[in-house]
């Protein structure tokens, strides 16, 4: 595979400061040499440029830094674009998971029956109208399914993904809202409760048939680091304990690599700042070892 590794120093989707540098600490955990080494050709194109003096804004509306958000998420849309275009595999380091809207407007260029891996203790469907919050790393689900502030829905064009094209794997923390969303848009959600019932294999075998059977011609994985238990992450903004462990994530990157289906992924919310000596980024780079065919023999 040729990659293109493209960083997102942003921190506007939500109110803790350091996720901007999720990038520097995921290269500095060796990213680039740990995929190279699986034979890869690795291109780090290095960050999509944020302006990270832009003003903080917290009144208004009950979107925090929209028009930071927005402008970031354009130009990451176009890099990502671009890439796909260019035959090569994006791997996006956040930031925070706010930049799933424009990652996804990105694909969507390329792909019409996108299917979509969020794997993340939360489900990120909020809207204005449900965000308890108002940050909008809770709501880049929503926008990519066209629900949400126009600006936001109206990066790239049209919906992004059918909410039958989605699986949520590790939620855990769902507000009132994002549970009435899930039900209505029939969303295929597997909380803790399913993984600690019927195990990893058994769901991702699961995940894997159903967007199979969904005829998708691509498959995103927007892997939040909070999806697993913060004993492996603690570097994260809103760490939710009961996640999915170090072992668990690994089997499912396995899993999803020697499937062989996975198009394009990202990793976002590593927060250096709130980390133990960078282990977060670390068990990230593992991570996408796995996904890109380490083994252990
Ligand atoms: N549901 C909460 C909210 O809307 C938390 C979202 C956390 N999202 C994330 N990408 N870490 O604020
Ligand atoms: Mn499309
Ligand atoms: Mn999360
Ligand atoms: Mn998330």
């Amino acid at each position: 595979k040729e990659i293109s590794i493209i960083g997102v120093p942003a921190d506007f989707g939500q109110s803790r400061r350091g996720v901007d540098m999720g990038p520097s600490a995921i290269r500095y955990a060796g990213v680039v040499e740990r995929i190279e080494a699986l034979g890869h050709i690795v291109m780090d194109e290095g960050d999509i440029p944020v302006d990270m003096d832009a003003p903080r804004e917290v009144s208004g509306t009950n979107l925090k830094n929209l028009k930071a958000v927005t402008e970031g998420n354009r130009k990451l849309a176009e890099k990502v674009s671009e890439t796909v275009r260019g035959g090569r595999f994006p791997l996006v380091l956040g930031g925070d998971h706010s930049i799933a809207i424009g990652t996804l407007a990105g694909l969507n260029e390329h792909y019409s029956n996108l299917g979509v891996i969020w794997y993340d203790a939360h489900t990120d469907l909020n809207t204005a109208e449900t965000s308890p919050s108002g940050n909008i790393h809770g709501m880049p689900l929503a926008v990519a399914m066209g629900l949400g502030h126009g600006d936001l829905t109206s990066i790239g064009s049209g919906p992004k993904v059918k909410p039958e094209n989605i699986v949520v794997i590790g939620a855990r923390s769902i507000d009132p809202g994002e549970r009435e969303l899930v039900k209505e848009k029939g969303i295929r959600v597997y909380t803790m409760h399913e993984i600690d019932r019927d195990g990893m294999t058994a769901i991702m075998q699961d995940a894997i048939r159903y967007l199979e059977d969904r005829g998708v011609d691509g498959v995103h994985l927007s892997l939040d680091l909070d999806g697993l238990d913060p004993l492996y992450t603690p570097g994260v903004g809103t760490p939710v304990q009961g996640g999915l462990s170090y072992r668990e994530s690994h089997l499912a990157m396995e899993m999803l690599h020697s499937v062989g289906r996975i198009t394009s992924a990202e990793f976002v919310e590593v927060n250096p700042i709130l980390d133990e000596r960078n282990k977060t980024a670390d068990v990230a780079v593992g991570l996408m070892g796995s996904l890109f065919g380490e083994t252990l023999i």
